[in-house]
C-alpha cells in the first residue's frame, strides 16, 4: 500500500478544542490538461453545517473535495476555510481531514495505532498519542475493540475506525468520499444516520461527497448538486424537492413526471397554469406566459375512478409495495408514474381513471426548461 495515500489526518496537531469553520469557493476552477474537472465554482459551507456535494459520477464532487483538502490545487479562483485564504496551502498547512471511500487503514497496526497514527508522525509522544485516540474510539463507540487488527472488524466498524482516525486531530473540517458505499445496503442507514448525529453533537463542518439522491437528502443541511462540472443548484434539501431550478435537478432529485403546461396568466406570485383541460394555480418562479414545464412528484397525483374528471386516462400497471401502490397510468398528459399512500385495495389495471392534483406542494413550475 502506498504509505503516503492512506494518511487520513491531513492536519497538523492543535492544543485546544476549535471553532468549526466555515468552507468558501470563490470562482473555482480545475482543470486536468484539456478535462475541466470543476468549473468556476462558487459556494460557502457555514461553519458546523453538514453539505453534501451530489451528483453523477465524473461531475466532479471528489475533485472539489480533493481542492478543499489542499490534495489539489485550484486553476483558477480561490478557497478560504475559517475565512483565510488556503488557495496555494499544501494539505499539510490546512486543518482538515477527509475519509476516505476506502477507509484505507494500516493492516498490520491495531485499531488504536491506526487512530493513534496522525498525533504519533505529529510528534506528540506514544502516551498521550494513545489517550487521544482512545477518546475518539469510546466517542464512535468502539471502545473494546481497540487491540483488534482492521481484518478482524466488520465493515461498519472498519468506517468508524476511519472516521476517529480523521476526527482525532479535532480538524476544522472534516470530509467525506463516498463513505457508505463499501457497506451493504442494510448499515448504511444506520451508518449515515451514525454520521450525521456525530457531525451534530461536535458541532463539526463537513463536506459529504455522495451520487445516492436519498442518502444526500437524510443526511444534509445544504445540498450542493453539481452537473458537468458546474452547480446545477444549491438549496436544503426540501428546496430541491419542492422548487427544482432546472430539468437536471428535477429529474435527479427525487421521482418526478416532467409535464408540459401553458402558463395563462400572471396574479402577484402565482400564475395560473394549464395542463389540457386542467388550471392550477402555482407559484411562478419568475417563469414567463407560454409554454413551461412542471416537475409533478408521484404522490402529488390523484387517481379517482370514477373517470369524469377533465383528465382522464388508463392504470396500465399496479404494483403493491405494502405501505403505497405504484401506478403507471397512461393519460391525455402523458404516461405518469404514480405513488398512492393508504389505499388499500389497487385499482386494477385496465380501469379507467380521472386524474388530478393534491396540493401545489408537489407540483412545480420548474424555470429554466
Ligand atoms: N487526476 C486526474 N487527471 C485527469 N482527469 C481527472 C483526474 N481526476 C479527475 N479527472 C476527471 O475529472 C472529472 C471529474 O472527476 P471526479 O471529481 O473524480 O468526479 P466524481 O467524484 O464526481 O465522480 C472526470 O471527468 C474525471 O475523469
Ligand atoms: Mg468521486
Amino acid at each position: 500500500m502506498n504509505k503516503m495515500s492512506s494518511i487520513h489526518s491531513l492536519s497538523r496537531p492543535v492544543a485546544s478544542k476549535k471553532q468549526a469553520a466555515s468552507v468558501q469557493f470563490r470562482n473555482v476552477t480545475k482543470r486536468y490538461g484539456s478535462v475541466t474537472a470543476v468549473d468556476d465554482v462558487s459556494f460557502t459551507i457555514e461553519p458546523g453545517q453538514l453539505v453534501t456535494l451530489l451528483g453523477p459520477s465524473g461531475c466532479g464532487k471528489t475533485t472539489t473535495l480533493r481542492m478543499i483538502a489542499g490534495l489539489e490545487m485550484a486553476s483558477e479562483g480561490q478557497i478560504l476555510i475559517g475565512g483565510r485564504d488556503v488557495t496555494n496551502l499544501s494539505a499539510a498547512d490546512r486543518d482538515v481531514s477527509m475519509v476516505f471511500q476506502s477507509y484505507a487503514l494500516f493492516p498490520h497496526m491495531s485499531v488504536l495505532e491506526n487512530v493513534a497514527y496522525g498525533p504519533s508522525v505529529q510528534g506528540v509522544s506514544k502516551k498521550d498519542a494513545y489517550e487521544m485516540a482512545m477518546e475518539k474510539l469510546s466517542l464512535i463507540g468502539l471502545k473494546g475493540l481497540e487491540k483488534r487488527a482492521p481484518s478482524e472488524l466488520s465493515g461498519g466498524q472498519q468506517q468508524r475506525v476511519a472516521v476517529a482516525r480523521a476526527l482525532v486531530l479535532e480538524p476544522q473540517v472534516l470530509l467525506f468520499d463516498e463513505p457508505l458505499s463499501n457497506l451493504d445496503a442494510k448499515l448504511r442507514r444506520r451508518v449515515r444516520e451514525d454520521i450525521r448525529e456525530l457531525q451534530q453533537s461536535l458541532n463539526l463542518t463537513v463536506a459529504y461527497v455522495t451520487h445516492d439522491q436519498e442518502e444526500a437528502l437524510a443526511v444534509s443541511d445544504h445540498i450542493i448538486v453539481m452537473s458537468n462540472a458546474r452547480i446545477a443548484q444549491t438549496g436544503t434539501p426540501r428546496e430541491l424537492y419542492e422548487e427544482p431550478a432546472n430539468l437536471f435537478v428535477a429529474d435527479f432529485i427525487g421521482d418526478a413526471n416532467i409535464i408540459s403546461g401553458d402558463l395563462v396568466s400572471v396574479t402577484g406570485l402565482m400564475a395560473q397554469v394549464n395542463i389540457g383541460n386542467f388550471s392550477l394555480q402555482l407559484p411562478h418562479r419568475n417563469a414567463g406566459q407560454g409554454p413551461v414545464k412542471l416537475a409533478v412528484r408521484p404522490d402529488a397525483i390523484v387517481l379517482d375512478e370514477s373517470a369524469s374528471g377533465v383528465l382522464t386516462g388508463t392504470v396500465r400497471k399496479a404494483s403493491y409495495l405494502g405501505t403505497q401502490v405504484e401506478y403507471e397510468v397512461e393519460s391525455t398528459i402523458g404516461n405518469l408514474f404514480v405513488v398512492q399512500h393508504g389505499r388499500k385495495e389497487p385499482i386494477a389495471p385496465g380501469t379507467p381513471v380521472s386524474v388530478s392534483f393534491t396540493t401545489q406542494r408537489g407540483v412545480a413550475i420548474i424555470p429554466n426548461a
